[in-house]
């Protein structure tokens, strides 16, 4: 798989991208990400990507010009080209998957007040939206979002059955998990943990899991089968 990032501030992904499970799948060649920045396709003496808003107001506006050029320059047949921004749709775990299964995404990070509506009706096909707070610039989402689909490219992920049993998975939060000591500060681990008994373990954590959803995202329950 290719992702292509488009940024005023490549730096920002340089250690991000080179350390852990992403460098390492990215060694393997499980997943090529091309950063670039988009001041590359400003054509100006002073490599200009942004202007004053039409109709007033505070802040600036990303200009056409340099980013539909830059999209359209590394843009292949099928690719899916994707702008973060806080009014996007919610990005989930589904969606991680999905974007998984594409050949090449490119993943547009905007700066200022956001990019010009044009950029959004002409070149890009999907609007992502990585949470409910707004950020100065989209570089770390369109990070949280190649962290989130590299998970589920077969072999980034050392045990790959990991990610049946993680948060959002069925709809359901993540049970409680344990290590080495079986006592710590006087807290011990579950009994039902250090008996070996597999059934009962699995009922245990499922019934941790429905606790700990219900508790704190009622919200994931309700799309329960
Ligand atoms: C200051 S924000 C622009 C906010 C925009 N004026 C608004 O109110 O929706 C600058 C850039 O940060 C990125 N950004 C900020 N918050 C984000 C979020 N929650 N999800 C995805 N991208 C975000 C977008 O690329 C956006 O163009």
């Amino acid at each position: 798989m290719r992702v292509d990032v488009l940024t005023l501030f490549p730096g920002m992904l340089e250690g991000f991208l080179s350390e852990s499970m992403l460098g390492r799948a990215r060694e393997a060649k499980l997943l090529e990400i091309n950063v670039h920045n988009t001041r590359d396709w400003a054509t100006d003496k002073h490599r200009t990507t942004d202007d004053r808003p039409f109709g007033g107001g505070a802040g600036m506006v990303m200009k056409c010009e340099p980013i539909c050029a830059a999209i359209e320059a590394l843009q292949s047949p099928g690719c899916r080209r994707i702008y973060l921004t806080p009014d996007g749709v919610p990005f989930t775990t589904a969606k991680a998957e999905e974007l998984s299964k594409q050949q090449h995404l490119i993943l547009l990070s905007g700066h200022y007040e956001g990019i010009d509506q044009r950029i959004r009706d002409t070149v890009i096909d999907e609007e992502i939206s990585i949470g409910d707070y707004v950020l100065t610039n989209g570089t770390l989402a369109a990070a949280v979002v190649i962290d989130a689909l590299a998970r589920f490219i077969p072999g980034v992920l050392g045990e790959e059955k990991s990610l049946t049993s993680e948060s959002f998975t069925r709809n359901l939060l993540d049970f409680p998990n344990y290590t080495r000591p079986a006592v710590y500060r006087g807290l011990s681990v579950p009994e039902v943990l250090l008996q070996g008994n597999h059934g009962e373990i699995e009922k245990w954590r499922h019934a941790q899991q429905l606790e700990k959803t219900a508790k704190f995202r009622p919200d994931l329950l309700k799309k329960q089968p």
